[in-house]
């Protein structure tokens, strides 16, 4: 935090080193978790996460990895409050890099309040050292970096192992993470020039991306990426779904808005059969339609390489526009305005 810049060249080489380091961050993150220490826990009949933006993504990704094998529930909380039913047996993971989000910071004090079983996720902050008084169990991420989006990797392998040491998921997922970090270091080049070649595509149209219901974590991530280090505004939505009413919305003159689809060889046959059929509609409406698959054996593996290049074309977006894909002083702004209301 706190870093100087002198121009825009620099916070071009700063994110761009901050994303071709995500193997190593996954590495980096494997050895945090595995170090961490967190109690088992008995008795747990469901998992809150509660986290905003980059520290809240990683929750939705975490709930698709775990759907198969979870032995409880995995809720996604952004807000301030959480649900009255969370009690002794609700298990909540407070995440945010910072530790100083107001929303996070108000769901972690519920849960204190209703009793419930925490894990503070964080760089510091005043949820770190409130969590570490109290004695809970805490898992402590690497200070410096300036952006919590560019964090991913800390934040979602320490959820998932906070979900495992506490006895709420086994540990499927430490050898699928190093088969991800294994397969981007060895095609990250060829990555980044089909996201510069995305990116380009994009600059003057607003992207409309879908895919089938379990990519909706990958989808949003894209969003809030082009979002916050291109900019640009973006949309969302998944199948089935968009089949029973979004579809209808397309009718019309859509030529400024690019359809991406990302897809996996293996999305279960009906939403792929969807996903086929709906096509022509796009291609009839849309002033560009594209599909992007994803590469790699498991489904984290398959994710977190659509999440990787989908990082490199929003900064190869934000340099294309000439925006600087480092900063968001507009929601420094917001949170600054916020602080006069306390
Ligand atoms: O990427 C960002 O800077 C934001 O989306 C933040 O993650 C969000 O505002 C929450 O902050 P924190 O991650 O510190 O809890």
């Amino acid at each position: 935090m706190g870093r100087k810049f002198l121009n825009i060249e620099e916070n071009y080489e700063y994110m761009e080193k901050l994303i071709a380091e995500f193997p190593d961050q996954l590495q980096e993150a494997l050895d945090i978790g595995r170090k961490a220490h967190i109690k088992s826990r008995k008795y747990i009949h469901e998992v809150l996460i509660c986290g905003m933006g980059g520290s809240g993504v990683g929750a939705h990704f975490v709930k698709d990895f775990v759907s198969e094998t979870a032995q409880v529930p995995i809720l996604i909380n952004k807000d301030y409050d959480i649900p009255d039913f969370a009690d002794e047996h609700t298990l909540v993971l407070a995440s945010s890099y910072s530790g100083n989000t107001e929303e996070t910071l108000a769901a972690y004090t519920a849960a204190k309040k209703q009793n419930c079983s925490i894990i503070a996720i964080s760089s510091g902050g005043e949820l770190m050292a409130d969590a570490q008084a109290a004695g809970f169990d805490t898992i402590s991420l690497p200070a410096g970096y300036p952006a919590p989006r560019a964090c991913l990797g800390f934040s979602l392998v320490a959820q998932l192992f906070a979900l495992h040491k506490s006895g709420c998921v086994p540990n499927f997922f430490e050898e699928q993470i190093i088969d991800t970090l294994e397969r981007i270091k060895l095609e990250q080049e060829d990555m980044r020039s089909k996201a510069e070649q995305i990116a380009q595509l994009m600059v003057d149209r607003l992207p409309v991306m879908y895919g089938a219901n379990r990519t909706d974590a990958t989808l949003l991530r894209w969003r809030q990426q082009l979002n916050e280090n291109a900019k640009h505004l973006a949309w969302h939505q998944v199948f089935p779904e968009m089949n029973h009413n979004e579809i209808v919305g397309w009718k019309g003159d859509y030529s400024q808005l690019l359809v991406v689809a990302l897809r996996h060889r293996d999305d279960p046959a009906r939403h792929q059969l969807r996903m086929d059929l709906t096509r022509e509609v796009f291609q009839h409406w849309a002033g560009g339609y594209m599909e992007v698959y994803s590469r790699g054996g498991s489904f984290l593996e398959k994710s977190l390489y659509l999440v990787h290049l989908g990082d490199w074309v929003s900064y190869y977006l934000a340099e294309l526009k000439g925006e600087n894909p480092d900063e968001v002083k507009v929601i420094d702004h917001l949170k600054e305005q916020l602080k006069k209301y306390d």
